[in-house]
């Protein structure tokens, strides 16, 4: 099938990458030249495991390629997925600007019936949006169809290529006949593609996030209370996980959701039902303890310290999660501004987010290339991102290093006891 993906961002890269290796014929489409430059000489510009070398192999075998010249692009495709940005609106809703201008540029630009397809995260209605935007300018035959992506960052390839589930979303036979050919290479049996009009898949995405985003807020509140009553979290996830309707994922306390996704869907949830006439209240409480515990770690470090003004930390982990030089909504940018705040000074280490980190603090904090630089005379390190080194560190050289051996654990990657045993002053989370 002839491919274009307007948007080379993470889902549309992905995504295009993806089908490509499944034989497709992609061109992925960007405004920034600058990005499409990049590309097309095979320099990619996120951090995603194994994304660089499946693009280059696409590229050679030129079923991959890019291009900034949307029209020639859509001209030549079957399928045309629409993966643009969707930045936070004014009222929490997303902005549908990008998606809309693409979806008339599509519309001008189509030669033949084409399946118009959104990946982007948006909001329930926008398909619609998207068919009458198009229908406006154009008499040739479409449909339109909503797609969410699920993929994780970090995971993304594994993700694309054996999804749980695909969700297909469109009223139009025809269409979903195109996109059941395009995603079989992808699925089986007990991971199925499943059918449905296009709200109900525009909603799916929304609510499988604001669910597991409402997972790890109860689980970062029985941590709160695990504290409380001299409990342990660890056990109590393992005794709730266990349970085969609660299942395990997704139950780790940590320093709060970050990333690019569950921040601004639940808000885009909660605003969306308060256009409504209608309060989520239980997303809105899920919001407010993530904003909690992404403070948690510092006051902790206050409560410890009495005043932070004059101490030196380590923070190990900057992205918002392993794997990933994403920093979007990073819960490292709470925890590192706190100290500044406090009047603290910073050194960090993260194993691919430096630069994307550079962007967010500046030359108000200091970056070593190695961990146990970080440590240097500092009064505590923060363990902020659960990046596998910092899982097994050699603990005798690092309370060498450290001016006092305390260590606020965001993760919970240490035991408790060990840590005790070792000599250091060890705070987890709603650990005993
Ligand atoms: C998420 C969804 O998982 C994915 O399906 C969707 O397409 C996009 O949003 P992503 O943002 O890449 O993916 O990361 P994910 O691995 O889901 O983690 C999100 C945040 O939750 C991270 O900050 C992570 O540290 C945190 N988290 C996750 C916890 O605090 N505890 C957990 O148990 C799991």
């Amino acid at each position: 099938m002839h491919i274009a993906i307007i948007g080379s961002g993470y889902v549309g890269l992905v995504a295009g990458t993806c089908f490509a290796d499944s034989g497709n014929d992609v061109i992925c489409v960007d405004i920034n030249a600058e990005k499409i430059a990049q590309l097309q000489r095979g320099e990619i510009p996120i951090y995603e495991p194994g994304l660089e070398e499946l693009i280059r192999k696409n590229t050679r075998e030129r079923r991959l390629s890019f291009t900034t010249e949307l029209a020639t692009a859509v001209a030549r495709s079957q399928v045309v997925f629409i993966a643009v940005g969707t930045p936070e609106g004014e009222s929490g809703e997303a902005d549908l600007q990008y998606v809309l201008s693409a979806a008339e540029q599509i519309g001008r630009a189509m030669q033949q019936y084409t399946v118009v397809v959104d990946k982007s995260t948006v909001p329930v209605g926008t398909a619609d949006k998207v068919r009458e935007t198009i229908a406006r300018v154009t008499q040739v035959e479409f449909d339109v169809v909503s797609n969410p992506e699920f993929l994780k960052e970090g995971a993304a390839l594994e993700d694309f290529l054996k999804p749980d589930r695909v969700v297909i979303g469109t009223e139009s036979e025809r269409a979903r006949k195109v996109m059941g050919q395009l995603y079989a290479p992808f699925v089986r049996t007990e991971n199925p593609i499943l059918h449905m009009d296009t709200r109900s898949a525009e909603l799916t995405k929304y609510a499988a996030n604001a669910m597991l985003a409402t997972r790890i807020s109860f689980m970062n509140d029985m941590a709160a209370l695990c504290e409380k009553v001299g409990a342990d979290v660890d056990f109590v996830r393992k005794g709730m996980g266990a349970d085969k309707r609660i299942g395990y994922p997704f139950l780790f306390p940590g320093v709060g959701y970050g990333g690019s996704c569950f921040p601004k869907d639940v808000k885009a949830l909660v605003a969306k039902g308060r256009e409504l006439g209608m309060e989520l209240d239980l997303l809105r409480a899920v919001e407010r303890t993530n904003e909690r515990q992404k403070r948690t770690l510092v006051q902790k470090a206050l409560k410890h310290f009495g005043s932070l003004d004059g101490r030196t930390f380590a923070v190990w982990g900057l992205a918002f999660k392993p794997k990933t030089d994403d920093m979007r909504e990073a819960p490292s940018i709470e925890v590192i501004e706190g100290l500044l705040a406090k009047g603290a000074k910073v050194a960090a280490h993260d194993p691919v987010a430096e630069r994307t980190a550079r962007r967010v603090f500046g030359e108000r904090i200091r970056y070593t290339q190695l961990p146990y630089e970080a440590l240097e005379g500092v009064d505590a390190l923060f363990v902020v991102t659960e990046w596998n080194e910092f899982r097994h560190p050699d603990f005798e050289r690092m309370k060498k290093l450290m001016k006092t051996p305390v260590i606020l654990d965001g993760r919970n990657i240490y035991d408790p006891e060990r840590m005790r045993e070792l000599g250091f002053t060890y705070m987890g989370l709603g650990r005993r």
